[in-house]
C-alpha cells in the first residue's frame, strides 16, 4: 500500500540492540521481572512525571489493576462512551459498573458537564481519556470536580505518550493513569502496559496484582485477587528501545500533523484543533469531512483507487451502543454518536514522508468530490 494507515517503526540500530538484549535475557534466564522491567518502568515514570511506573502485560490489564487498587467494586465509574472496549471492560471486570458520559466535540475527551450529571453517591471514579493524543484543556476543572466529590480522576493515556497540557505530561494529571504498547501506539513492546502514579499504595498494590496477587516475588501467600499480568522481559526489551526514541517519533508525527493542517485549509475536510496550551503526539490525526459523506464508501474509494488506507476511528461505535453492555441506549448521547459515525482519521507514522503527506490530502480532495458527483447523478 502507498500509505498504509499506520507503520510500526523500529530502526535498524534499534533491532540489533533489542536482539543482543534479548539474547542476555535468554543466556542468564531471567526472562520476567528482571533489570529491563525496571529500567523501562523508571525511564516511563520520568516520561510521565511520575514518582511510580509499574509495568503490566497490556494496557488493558493497567486499568484493571487501577480499578481494583482503588476499589471500584459495587460503585461507578464514569467513562467517555466514545473510547476502546478496554476501558469500560476494565471497570466491570474489577466489579464496578460503568456510567457512560458524552464527548466534548472540541477534544473529543469526555463532556465536563455530562460528567458533573452522572456524579452521584455512587461514584468512584472518573475516566478520562486522552482521545488521539489530545489533553483537554479541562482537565484542571475535571480535577476539581474530582476533588470536590471525593473521587479519583483517572487517566486512559493508552494514547497518549508524550502529549502535554500546560507542560505537565499524559500520565501526571489523576490519582493514576493507564499506558498502552499495543502495535499501533506511537510506541510499541509489542504488547505491554504501565501504570504511571504518585501514589504509594496504588504503586505497592499493582506489583502484587500484576503478579497473581503475592504479597512478594518468592512467596506463596496470595493478598489480593491478582492475575498474571506481568510484562516480559524481551517486550520491556523492546519498550524500553521504542520509549527512547519518543521525542523523535513524536516531531516526525507533527510534522506530517502540520502538512495535513495546511493543505486541509482550503478544502471542506475541518481537522479538529490542538487546544492551546496542549502538545499532541498525534497518536491520531482526526478530522471532520462535511456532513452526508459516506465514510465507509469514502475509506474504500481511498483504498482502491488512491492506495490510502485511512487510521482506525477512535471511536467507530461509542461504547454504550454495545451489546455487551446492556439494552441499545441509541439516542441517549447525541454528540458521541454523531462524531464517531462522522470523523475520519488520516495515516501518520514516525516515517512517513512530506510527499505522502501531501498525497493523501490529494487523495482525500479526490475522493470526496468524486463522491459529490456519484451523489448528484444518482
Ligand atoms: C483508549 C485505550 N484504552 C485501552 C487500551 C488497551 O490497551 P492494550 O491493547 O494494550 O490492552 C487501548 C488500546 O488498544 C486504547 O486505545
Amino acid at each position: 500500500m502507498r500509505v498504509p494507515p499506520a507503520k510500526i517503526h523500529i530502526p535498524e540500530e534499534d533491532r540489533k540492540q533489542i536482539l543482543a538484549a534479548i539474547d542476555g535475557c535468554l543466556t542468564s534466564g531471567q526472562l520476567t521481572l528482571g533489570k529491563h522491567g525496571a529500567a523501562f518502568e523508571e525511564a516511563l515514570a520520568r516520561t510521565a512525571g511520575t514518582r511510580h511506573a509499574v509495568a503490566t502485560s497490556s494496557g488493558t490489564s493497567a486499568l484493571e489493576i487501577i480499578f481494583r487498587a482503588i476499589g471500584v467494586a459495587g460503585g461507578e465509574v464514569i467513562v467517555p462512551t466514545n473510547t476502546f472496549f478496554a476501558t469500560p471492560a476494565a471497570v466491570e471486570h474489577a466489579g464496578g459498573t460503568v456510567r457512560f458520559a458524552e464527548c466534548d466535540p472540541s477534544t473529543f475527551s469526555i463532556d465536563l458537564d455530562s460528567v458533573r450529571a452522572l456524579l452521584s453517591p455512587k461514584t468512584r471514579a472518573v475516566v478520562v481519556v486522552h482521545i488521539g493524543g489530545i489533553i483537554t484543556p479541562r482537565m484542571p476543572d475535571l480535577r476539581a470536580l474530582c476533588d470536590a466529590a471525593g473521587v479519583a480522576l483517572i487517566e486512559d493515556a493508552a494514547h497518549a505518550h508524550g502529549s502535554t497540557l500546560g507542560g505537565k505530561p499524559a500520565g501526571s494529571f489523576g490519582r493514576a493513569a493507564a499506558f498502552s504498547f499495543y502495535p499501533t501506539k506511537v510506541i510499541t513492546a509489542g504488547e505491554g502496559g504501565m501504570i504511571a502514579t504518585d501514589d504509594d499504595a496504588i504503586d505497592e498494590q499493582a506489583r502484587v496484582y500484576r503478579d497473581q496477587g503475592k504479597a512478594g516475588f518468592t512467596s506463596n501467600f496470595h493478598t489480593l485477587l491478582g492475575n498474571n499480568w506481568r510484562l516480559s522481559e524481551p517486550h520491556a526489551i523492546i519498550g524500553a528501545s521504542q520509549l527512547a526514541r519518543l521525542p523523535e517519533f513524536i516531531a516526525a508525527r507533527q510534522r506530517v500533523a502540520a502538512i495535513y493542517d495546511r493543505l486541509l485549509a482550503g478544502t471542506d475536510v475541518e481537522p479538529l484543533r490542538i487546544p492551546a496550551g496542549s502538545t499532541c503526539n498525534y497518536y491520531k490525526y482526526i478530522a471532520l469531512p462535511p456532513a452526508g459523506v459516506d465514510r465507509a464508501a469514502l475509506k474504500k474509494t481511498l483504498r482502491e483507487t488512491y492506495d490510502v488506507g485511512l487510521s482506525g476511528e477512535v471511536y467507530e461505535a461509542p461504547c454504550h451502543l454495545q451489546p455487551v453492555f446492556g439494552p441499545q441506549a441509541a439516542g441517549t448521547l447525541p454528540v458521541a454518536e454523531e462524531l464517531c459515525a462522522r470523523h475520519i482519521c488520516l495515516p501518520v507514522s514516525a516515517v512517513m514522508s512530506d510527499d505522502d503527506a501531501e498525497y493523501v490530502v490529494d487523495s482525500l480532495v479526490k475522493a470526496l468530490a468524486s463522491q459529490r458527483v456519484g451523489a448528484e447523478v444518482s
